[in-house]
């Protein structure tokens, strides 16, 4: 049974649909991320899951229990805000103990459950300071001791990471999933960020425009895409224009930059139709150009040579004009990947790990 249910909901202001029929399900202990570009909807369906916003139309289940007209405070859903949202002149103790004392709860009771929280977000020790004494990362973690110092049902957060510096951002997503492990807790996680998305969840749901585009494991997603908006918005993509000449079974043939290649056919498409032909960077291949490209590999020229620590970044302009973006990876016994700029190349692919998509 999911722990949270929307369905069919609808969400307007001001004449313009934000959220358009938005259906989804969060399963209890999940760690589920809204993935979408700035404006796509993501707050207000969390802002509708924590009841900080009602639906126009449709409705909400929480823990199998209509909740539709269910106000916030009767809701067993607390949230992480992006501005943190804390009482600067308040000492840590006090911020995170101000929802226990709102419910009269007993000060022996408060000063344990506080104190373990504390612990839990590696902040012992601090909660006599004042929340202006803290660093932004130290703030953060008071922003979420806060929200899960009474063990919420479900725990919203939204882009709670975005205020930090890569390199603290890094450390607090593998603090997250540690937190989220040990609390057992429904974590619905909100970003823009598509990196931070696939290393935190076990699902993510791409968003746009009000709607879900698709929802699955991150792995899948990445691997998977089923269109092109999520192709392009997660991770690096090149997209070559191709249409099928053959099909038979689930295979066929399509050419693509002039060139004729066998595909894969998983979602049957017919000869002649137009697809796209998805791949990643580190699904492509660079070969010295010296010879004759070998058949189904492409022509073009070495443009950029972008080193990147463990992997070099090679940007490849085609014959045609089109630009590819292709990840090499260093290995043991290779020796350096090194090419001139302007060096002939071939480039071509892994069988098999394009994913070909409608042309839309
Ligand atoms: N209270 C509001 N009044 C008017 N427009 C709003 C309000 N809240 C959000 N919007 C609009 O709804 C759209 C989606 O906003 P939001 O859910 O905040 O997107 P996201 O979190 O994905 O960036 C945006 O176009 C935003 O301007
Ligand atoms: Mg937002």
């Amino acid at each position: 049974m999911p722990v949270v249910s929307l369905q069919n909901v609808s969400k307007t202001f001001e004449n313009h649909v934000v959220i358009d029929k938005l259906s989804l399900d969060v399963f209890k202990g999940e760690f589920l991320t809204l993935l979408g570009p700035s404006g796509c909807g993501k707050t207000t369906v969390l802002r509708i899951i924590a009841g900080l916003e009602t639906c126009d139309q449709g409705g909400i289940h929480i823990d199998g229990k209509d909740h539709t007209h269910v106000p916030a405070c009767d809701r067993d859903v607390n949230t992480v805000f992006q501005s943190y949202a804390l009482f600067p002149h308040m000492t840590v103790f006090d911020n995170i103990a101000f929802g226990l004392k709102l419910k009269k709860t007993k000060p022996g009771e408060i000063k344990q459950r506080v104190e373990e929280t504390l612990a839990l977000v590696k902040l012992s020790g601090l909660g006599h300071r004042r929340i202006q004494q803290l660093s932004g990362g130290q703030q953060q973690r008071v922003a979420i001791a806060r929200a899960i110092v009474n063990q919420p049902l479900i725990l919203l957060l939204d882009e709670p990471l975005s205020a930090l510096d890569y390199k603290l951002r890094k450390e607090m997503r593998l603090e997250l999933r540690q937190l989220h492990r040990k609390l057992g807790i429904t974590f619905v996680f909100v970003t823009h960020d598509q990196e931070e998305a696939l290393t935190l969840s076990d699902r993510v749901v791409v968003m746009n425009n009000g709607a879900i585009e698709q929802i699955g494991p991150p792995k899948e997603i990445y691997e998977e895409p089923l269109n092109r908006f999520v192709a392009e918005f997660v991770g690096e993509s090149n997209l070559f224009d191709a249409e099928v000449i053959k099909t038979w079974g689930e295979t066929m043939d399509i050419r693509v930059q002039g060139v004729l290649k066998t595909v894969k056919n998983r979602r049957g498409f017919q000869a002649g139709q137009r697809v796209k032909v998805l791949l990643r960077p580190e699904d492509m291949t660079v070969e010295s150009g010296k010879q004759a490209c070998l058949p189904g590999s492409f022509p073009g020229r070495v443009e950029e040579m972008i080193y990147k620590g463990t992997t070099v970044e090679l940007i490849i302009r085609l014959e045609d004009g089109k630009q590819v973006v292709v990840l090499e990876f260093f290995n043991e016994d290779a020796e350096d990947i090194s090419y001139d700029m302007g060096e002939g190349v071939c480039v071509s692919w892994i069988d098999g790990w394009e994913v070909v998509l409608p042309h839309e």
